[in-house]
């Protein structure tokens, strides 16, 4: 039958191939997971859409100072992470995510596709030895400045993509404009915050997802850093979804629908 009698696998259906979006009644929870899942599944496919995630403490920490990051949030969230990346095209990185956790970015805690995985490290300070750059699990790109990339070259099985470098790294929509290139427009971003906040910052986000849990960490590596602003007014306030994942909260911000 599948997860939650069929739905998730419904879902996974209509977003990569079309099909027709299951019943949103039903038991509780597979109403809660179209409720959550339909919006992206929805999201007609070569239309160019950018969603992040991070999970924090309630004192706004991703990891400690130390970069330990497993686990934050709780195994809910942890499988709301592998739906999105089932869902999406394209998983982003930054540099230091890789460097930490050395993460695999696969799909593994539902059923769906891998996304082609995308690790952002202009000055190409990485070496091949992290998992995503040997692992053929699925195929992975590595954003470098243009001038660090000689053509044609790989590092392990990673495609290198050379792009242009302003003074504050790539502008997000180089980056989103080089996967579509590619065929990759559903860019599911997910860390760390240095790599989320600009995006954010330059108006590329679509979507935030902010996953809380109940946990003071009391010092560690922020979530979100954005410009300062003189005034709480002047702060972002989006359309917000709310959901319960387990003992975490997550807060999805809604940019554009
Ligand atoms: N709780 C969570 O949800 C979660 C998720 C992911 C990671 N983490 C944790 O968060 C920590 C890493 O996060 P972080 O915020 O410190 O770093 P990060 O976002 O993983 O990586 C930041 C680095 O990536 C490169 N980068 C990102 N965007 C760029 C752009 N637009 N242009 C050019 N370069 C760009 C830069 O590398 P260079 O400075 O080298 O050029 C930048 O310093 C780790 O400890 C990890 O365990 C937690």
């Amino acid at each position: 039958m599948g997860e939650n009698g069929g739905a998730w696998e419904r879902l996974l259906a209509l977003r990569h191939h079309g099909g027709t979006a299951p019943a949103q009644r039903g038991e509780a929870l597979t109403a809660a997971l179209v409720d959550l899942y339909l919006p992206f599944a929805q999201i007609p496919r070569g239309r160019r859409f950018a969603v992040a995630h991070l999970g924090q403490s309630l004192d706004g920490r991703i990891a400690t100072a130390a970069g330990a990051s497993r686990w934050v949030t709780g195994e809910a969230d942890l499988i709301h992470t592998h739906r999105m990346r089932a869902l999406a095209d394209a998983i982003i990185v930054g540099s230091s995510t890789i460097r930490h956790d050395n993460p695999q970015l696969t799909v593994r805690r539902c059923c769906g596709p891998h996304p082609v995985r995308v690790v952002v490290d202009a000055e190409r300070r990485l070496g091949a030895g992290h998992c995503v750059f040997h692992d053929p699990s699925a195929p992975t790109l590595l954003l470098a400045a243009a001038d660090r990339v000689r053509p044609g070259e790989r590092l392990g099985h990673a495609e290198l993509v050379g792009l242009k470098r302003g003074a504050h790294g790539f502008a997000p929509a180089d980056i989103a404009a080089a996967l579509a290139e590619r065929g990759l427009f559903f860019l599911f971003i997910e860390g760390g915050g240095i790599t989320i906040s600009r995006f954010l910052a330059a108006g590329a986000l679509d979507r935030l997802q902010i996953t809380v849990a109940p946990i003071l960490l009391g010092s560690g590596k922020p979530s979100l850093t954005l410009p300062e602003i003189a005034a709480p007014e002047q702060g972002l306030r989006p359309t917000l979804r709310r959901f319960r994942l387990g003992q975490d909260t997550l807060y999805e911000c809604v940019f554009r629908d």
